[in-house]
């Protein structure tokens, strides 16, 4: 994907000048800092507290994922802005993540859990009977279960067509306000407008602010969502049916 240059107004720039910062792909080289953001912004997330090494190898397994979406905003500076992630085809990219990646990310999880008991309680009352059931899958090559629940799968098919999610949006705190997570979410439309996607979802916590973010982008929420996990979520969608 060629990179698009954005102007802190949104408007189309010829280079990352001034305020302004270039929205392309996560690159595989960026991963340690698109984790130390990950940790930073969204830190009380399940998967963020499975630790620094367990984020690098995630964002990574995202980059390599064929059918993975992993955006970056770098400034004028090079200093990463803002990361999207995300999947076109999410039943692909689970499992291409799963296949290629499953085992380092098993091994992070559980090194983390062995020198973080709270973390390794909850990963073992919450998920690991879901991901030892998922690992399973994946070496029989089955197909992963439909419309699944839990916002770290993701969904088939829905009744509004071929659908797409973004499943991660974070903005550096400092560089907030500039509209970067504008220029990210509508890289990953446009993407999925060309992919011949007809609606991309996704979901957040209620308690973050944001919710209002993606009302103001126009947004559609559509309901709650409790995971497998009991987390709650509120779902939105963005319809890209003609
Ligand atoms: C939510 C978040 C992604 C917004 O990123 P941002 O780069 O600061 O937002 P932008 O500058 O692109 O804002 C775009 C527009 O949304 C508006 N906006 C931004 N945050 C808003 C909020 N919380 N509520 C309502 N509107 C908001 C802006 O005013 C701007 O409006 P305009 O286009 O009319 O001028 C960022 O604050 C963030 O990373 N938050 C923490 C992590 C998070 O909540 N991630 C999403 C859940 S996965």
């Amino acid at each position: 994907m060629a990179p698009a240059f954005v102007s802190s107004e949104g408007e189309e720039a010829a280079g990352p000048v001034g305020a302004s910062f270039e929205v392309g792909p996560l690159s595989r080289n960026c991963t340690r800092a698109s984790a130390r953001l990950h940790l930073e912004v969204l830190g009380t997330e399940f998967l963020a507290r499975g630790g620094e090494r367990f984020l690098r190898l995630y964002h990574r397994a995202w980059c390599e994922s064929p059918a993975g979406l992993a955006l970056a905003a770098v400034d004028a500076s090079g200093e990463l802005a803002g990361v999207l992630l995300g999947t076109l085809e999410p039943a692909a990219h689970y499992r291409s993540m799963a296949r290629r990646h499953g085992f380092g990310l098993a091994l992070c999880l559980l090194g983390h859990a062995l020198t973080h008991p709270r973390f390794a309680k909850e990963l073992l009352v919450t998920r690991a009977v879901r991901y030892a059931r998922g690992a399973v899958r994946v070496m029989a090559r089955r197909p992963a279960p439909t419309r699944g629940t839990a916002p770290e799968e993701g969904p088939e098919e829905g009744p509004e067509g071929k659908e797409g999610e973004i499943t991660h949006l974070m903005v550096a705190p400092s560089a907030r306000g500039a509209g970067v997570g504008k220029a990210l979410v509508h890289e990953a439309l446009r993407a999925a407008e060309a992919a011949g996607i007809e609606q991309v979802v996704l979901v957040t916590r209620p308690e973050l602010a944001s919710g209002g973010f993606y009302l103001h982008l126009g947004w559609l929420p559509y309901g709650e969502v409790t995971s497998r996990s009991g987390e709650h979520f509120v779902r939105y969608k963005w319809s890209l049916r003609t």
